[in-house]
């Protein structure tokens, strides 16, 4: 029956375009708007020729295009204004069409040759990014491979994005990235359409941003002890450990960034978080505390300063927040905020606002006299005074001003856009008051939290699947879809400390996010996705991207049997997995028992080891979940 249906609507199809059942070639990422894929293919020529227009935005997008023509295929590649002879067209509409808007593109492959359409640069930069994703996965490789054949399958693809805010958050506070590592990072999110790096510059552990004028931000402020462990936890450093560890962007290296980020249609946003996670900027600059002795504090190596026993906002062990009370705070900021808007010329600044600790402004004389001369009846309504001036402060540098959901405690400032990062009631509650809003939820797109079980990946406090990632959907019926501008996943990097962890941690679920902000609402299917996916994570090892397996991984949950007794059950993901274990402390294989319904350990047994397989083809890594833990699971005592 099936099958006469698929016959059937492909003979329907082929009245339009030749229909075959096959399109598993194709596996772009984010999924394009349309396509439709005809007979044959364009085979790469010896001799490549690219008319493209001259245009200074046009340099990256021929440049990029020329490279992975020529470096992984060996051919000789190159441009031509106008040349009838044209291998690969990219072509900048002479009348606007309006159904691709600015970033939209139409690819056409055909054996005769390739043409992309758009109405600006950054269509064609996308059209390009498809383009490649067609060829063999080869066409990544940053050396030449030999014995590929070098074709796409001819198809017709029309494209453009649901959101114009696809955002990364990448932080480069809790460790630093060099200026090298952050083009890297922007290299990688363009590959799926991805368009604003958040830059998280400032925080407890660095300030990573040269102001003039105020050195010691970057002498004193960029720099701690390294450690490694588990973050949070860390023996405070004594004086003999060096401080040594960090750095900074110079003004140079930001425009550099700016402009490197500019030439791949990325827009830069700067982070400056004030008031709470400050601390780097009351050690430089102590009397823009409200507390006596920030003069003895330290720029944070991961040592424990706040508690959050009592939940959120955290009570501070040592304050680091910036005195709303104190003008020089105000000065601090102009100073500050000047610089960053001459520098970052994207249109937004983002102030951060989130868990500020509250309890040393409770104790502070020159906070209780700014309540009572400005009328304020608690903490939100004090930090909300802050943010307010801070709006101001952000809007006369020409800027507009975004804050994490706390801002709106107290009171929004009038013009501010939310990101909401704690769940999507806050970007919900800012939206219906008609406020801009980013997306960006824990619970969807926080990319520092572990993506399998914990005996598999580093430790953190929290995990988001892969799947769960997918499922995140930026508009909540309840409120106009034309506030939400957006959607962002975020890359805290507390307990990420290199570039190649960053890269783990990033992808795949940058993917499900691209899918997300790129992709119609209605074209997003997770089972298609992971066939992409598959697909993509080949490209990412041709093209040395790190990335992490764990959607591979099981999944354990437990419960107790009647006679309590404990009871395992074995999922994935992702479809069409076997799951093989054993019991008896030897690594499984797929010779080993395949999982087919919850398990009861034997009586004595002390590891569960499981593996999955795709047909005879290992995929999972080896996950060995002692038995003892699981227990601690069921009993709700585990520390996991
Ligand atoms: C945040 O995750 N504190 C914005």
């Amino acid at each position: 029956m099936k099958k006469t249906l698929v016959l059937l609507s492909c003979c329907f199809l082929s009245a339009v375009s030749f229909c075959q059942a096959d399109t598993s070639e194709i596996a772009v990422v984010p999924i394009p708007v349309s396509v439709s894929k005809s007979t044959g293919h364009f085979s790469l020529p010896q001799k490549v020729v690219i008319e493209a227009g001259t245009q200074p935005e046009m340099k990256q997008v021929v440049a990029f295009l020329k490279d992975r023509m020529a470096t992984p295929t060996g051919r000789q590649v190159s441009t031509a204004g106008n040349a009838s002879t044209a291998t690969i067209r990219l072509v900048l509409n002479k009348t606007t069409d309006n159904v691709i808007g600015k970033e939209g593109y139409h690819l056409s492959v055909t054996p005769k040759g390739i043409v992309i359409k758009a109405n600006a640069p950054a269509g064609l930069y996308y059209g390009v990014q498809t383009l490649v994703q067609l060829f063999p996965k080869e066409i990544e490789s940053a050396t030449a491979v030999a014995n590929v054949n070098w074709q796409a399958p001819c198809v017709e693809i029309t494209d453009y994005p649901r959101f114009g805010w696809r955002g990364l958050m990448f932080d480069v506070s809790r460790h630093f990235f060099t200026k090298k590592e952050v083009e890297k990072y922007i290299d990688d999110m363009v590959r799926y359409k991805l368009n604003v790096l958040h830059l998280h510059l400032t925080d407890d552990e660095g300030w990573r941003i040269e102001i003039k004028g105020l050195p010691n931000l970057t002498k004193v402020g960029a720099w701690n002890v390294k450690k490694v462990g588990y973050f949070g936890s860390f023996t405070p450093p004594d004086s003999t450990e060096p401080r040594d560890y960090g750095g900074f962007y110079t003004q140079d290296d930001i425009k550099e960034l700016v402009q490197y980020a500019k030439e791949r249609f990325v827009n830069i946003l700067p982070e400056i978080d004030v008031p709470g996670h400050s601390l780097a900027a009351v050690v430089s600059y102590p009397d823009l505390s409200c507390t006596q002795g920030a003069d003895k504090y330290h720029v944070r190596s991961g040592e424990s300063i706040m508690d959050w026993s009592h939940g959120a906002p955290p009570i501070a062990l040592v304050d680091n927040t910036l005195c709303p009370a104190n003008e020089k705070v105000y000065v601090f900021l102009d100073k500050v905020l000047t610089q960053v808007a001459q520098l970052f010329p994207f249109q937004y600044i983002h102030m951060g606002g989130d868990e500020c600790p509250k309890n040393f402004w409770e104790k502070s004389d020159a906070v209780k006299a700014l309540m009572q001369k400005e009328g304020l009846k608690n903490m939100e309504e004090v930090q909300s005074y802050f943010e307010k001036r801070l709006e101001k402060i952000v809007e006369s540098k020409g800027k507009k001003f975004m804050g994490w959901d706390e801002i709106l405690e107290g009171g929004l400032a009038p013009d501010a856009a939310v990101m909401s990062w704690r769940g999507m009631q806050g970007g919900v509650a800012a939206a219906k008051m008609h406020h801009d809003v980013v997306m960006s939820p824990t619970t969807f797109a926080y990319l520092d939290y572990m993506q399998a079980d914990a005996i598999v990946e580093p430790h953190i406090y929290a995990t988001l699947l892969l799947s769960k990632a997918y499922q995140f959907e930026p508009v909540p019926d309840s409120v106009d879809a034309k506030y939400i501008i957006g959607g962002q996943a975020n890359l805290w990097t507390e307990q990420v400390y290199n570039m190649r962890q960053a890269e783990y941690m990033t992808w795949p679920r940058g993917m499900a996010l691209a899918e997300t902000v790129w992709s119609p609402k209605a074209k997003k299917n997770w089972n298609g996705f992971v066939g992409r996916v598959e697909k993509q994570l080949g490209r990412l090892d041709e093209a040395e991207i790190k990335y992490a397996p764990s959607m591979y991984d099981p999944i354990f949950t437990v419960s107790r049997t009647a006679d309590k007794q404990l009871k395992i059950e074995l999922t994935t993901q992702i479809p069409g997995l076997d799951i093989y274990y054993s019991f008896d402390n030897s690594y499984p294989d797929r010779f080993y028992p395949k999982y087919t319904g919850p398990l009861v350990p034997p009586k004595d047994a002390v590891m569960l080891r499981v593996i999955t397989y795709k047909g005879k083809k290992p995929v999972g890594r080896m996950n060995s979940m002692p038995i003892e833990e699981l227990n601690k699971r069921a009993d709700g005592k585990s520390q996991e």
